[in-house]
């Protein structure tokens, strides 16, 4: 298996021109108060999950580099952000919502002129495979322009009055304040912007820092954010977090906090802030979730879900299937074909055909993976699989791991990687505690046909997890579906339509139903006297 690796990264100068990106990437610049910065400090290496050889062996290779701003830059993006919402009476806003609609607009059609660039970065920042790279990036534009759908959708449900026991009134969505929003390296596009558009677009103000990988990926918008917006109104920095985004939330003037990361990194993040009831939290946070496989399932679709529910991007999704629990009837054919299912997944660079299994950018990934394994094996597991564990510089190879127990790490710990445990029961009883004892809430999968049996698992998990998903693995898709997690795995509820109720608030104008009242409201109306109060309709 080793030399098969080593042949593999032997590749890294055999990508496609279509999939290069510039030799070194050096980037100096940030946004702050509409302005490109050019920082003249210490800068943090871009390190790649594709290898070169060297004397030492492989060794990430080197792409570029990017700032590292002090707590004194973000405070200053911070500041810009607070005087662009200027208490709420600063342009954006106080803008109507059609014009900001026309703002994102400009964007989408300049974001959509750096998609190349933005897709290799992908496959060369955190390894994700051409196809799920292109995929990312149509899926973050996709889910812009349905935001600016379900904007107009909002905006025209509230171009309307209501009228109960005599009083009048007009109910409309406003901005909280100014947004922090942080992502996650594994969707460094898609989640950072499933937040920030919301945000935006319902007139708050945005310090947006990159995720820890994935973060030449922005360098290439930055542009098209500066001329897209009033200065202020974005803000992008980059740095260590602690530093940065400590004293963000230290300065108390942080009023939304959108972050995608670990539950521990969130607490403490919130903890930081003098006046928590002044911070709503919107939190995508750790899983483990499991499927449930029961003897009477669909093997051929049971195996298929789990290899792509536990081994897309690696496993390396907030909503990956973490731990197969088996029914013991079922075990041997299950695990006969899901091995040979997970021998046939062709390992390599990103940009290759057919490539499903690449490298891992967390630089000390494989070590931990090993780890658990190791942790696994001394608990009494065997590794399944030909090869399963094997690595090669920054590759780690699936390892299938069976029998696991609540002795071993594999049980409880969030992998976020390519090992997968395999947990044989027998009861129906044993898979619900697993679920009910769970510190974690996001999904579960359930495979079987017996609908009494199912029904029964449904109704025992239905109040600890986000979402139950039948003979399929979990994920967040469709976008217009609630995404949400109970316990340590989430705080507030995302989808297209349901951002824009995260990011803002209801206010609302009203009025006694008196002859001088309706003329006043109608004067404001036919004359559009205010950006608030009007029944223009968006189409
Ligand atoms: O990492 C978490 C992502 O939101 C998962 O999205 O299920 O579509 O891969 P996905």
């Amino acid at each position: 298996m080793s030399n098969h690796l080593e042949a593999l990264f032997s590749a890294a100068d055999a990508a496609p021109a279509s999939s290069r990106i510039p030799e070194f990437i050096e980037q100096r610049e940030y946004l702050i108060d509409g302005k490109l910065l050019t920082w003249q400090g210490e800068l943090n290496p871009v390190r790649s999950p594709v290898c070169v050889k060297t004397d030492k062996g492989f060794e990430q290779k080197i792409i570029g580099s990017t700032p590292l701003l002090t707590s004194q830059e973000s405070l200053a993006a911070l500041d810009a952000a607070v005087r662009a919402y200027d208490l709420g009476r600063g342009v954006w806003p106080t803008l109507r919502v059609a014009e900001r609609i026309e703002h994102v607009e400009r964007f989408i059609a300049r974001m959509q002129e750096q998609r190349q660039l933005v897709v290799n970065l992908l496959m060369w920042e955190i390894g994700k495979t051409q196809k799920d790279a292109e995929k990312e990036f149509d899926r973050t534009r996709d889910y812009i322009v349905d935001t600016l759908t379900a904007l107009k959708e909002l905006d025209r449900n509230s171009a309307k009055f209501v009228q109960e026991q005599g009083i009048m009134g007009q109910v409309r969505r406003v901005p909280l304040g100014v947004a922090l929003c942080m992502g996650p390296y594994n969707y460094p596009l898609n989640e950072t912007f499933s937040t920030l558009f919301p945000a935006l677009l319902m007139g708050n103000t945005a310090v947006f820092k990159p995720a820890k990988f994935g973060v030449l990926l922005i360098r290439p918008l930055l542009e098209a954010f500066r001329d897209s917006f009033p200065p202020g109104v974005i803000n992008i920095i980059y740095g260590r977090g602690r530093e940065t985004v400590g004293a963000l939330m230290e300065s108390g003037k942080v009023d939304v906090f959108a972050f995608i990361g670990t539950n521990q990194g969130a607490s403490e993040l919130k903890k930081m802030h003098p006046k928590p009831h002044r911070l709503k939290a919107v939190l995508g946070l750790d899983a483990k979730n499991p499927a449930i496989i029961l003897e009477d399932a669909d093997l051929e679709n049971a195996v298929n879900e789990c290899v792509t529910g536990t081994l897309s991007f690696n496993g390396q999704r907030c909503t990956a299937l973490k731990v197969l629990l088996v029914q013991k009837k079922l075990l041997e054919p299950f695990l006969e074909k899901f091995i040979a299912a997970v021998g046939k997944l062709k390992p390599g660079l990103p940009w290759e055909p057919g490539v499903s299994l690449t490298p891992l950018p967390e630089p000390t990934k494989t070590a931990y993976l090993k780890g658990l394994v190791e942790d696994a094996l001394r608990h009494g597991a065997k590794v399944l699989n030909p090869h399963g564990g094997e690595v090669l510089g920054s590759f780690f190879f699936p390892a299938i791991v069976s029998p696991v127990s609540e002795k071993m790490r594999l049980f409880y710990e969030e992998q976020f990687g390519p090992v997968i445990p395999i947990v044989p029961f027998e009861q129906d009883e044993e898979a619900i505690r697993y679920v009910v004892n769970s510190p974690f809430g996001q999904q579960l999968s359930i495979f079987g046909k017996d609908s009494k049996r199912i029904a029964r698992l449904i109704d025992a998990c239905a109040n600890q997890v986000g979402r139950i998903n039948l003979n399929t693995q979990c994920q967040r898709g469709p976008d217009s579906f609630p995404f949400s997690g109970r316990k340590d795995s989430a705080e507030g509820t995302l989808s297209v339509s349901d951002a824009l109720r995260v990011f803002s608030i209801r206010t609302l104008v009203t009025t006694k139903t008196t002859a001088e009242n309706k003329a006043i409201v109608h004067n404001i109306l036919t004359q559009r006297e205010s950006a608030f109060l009007t029944t223009d309709y968006i189409f």
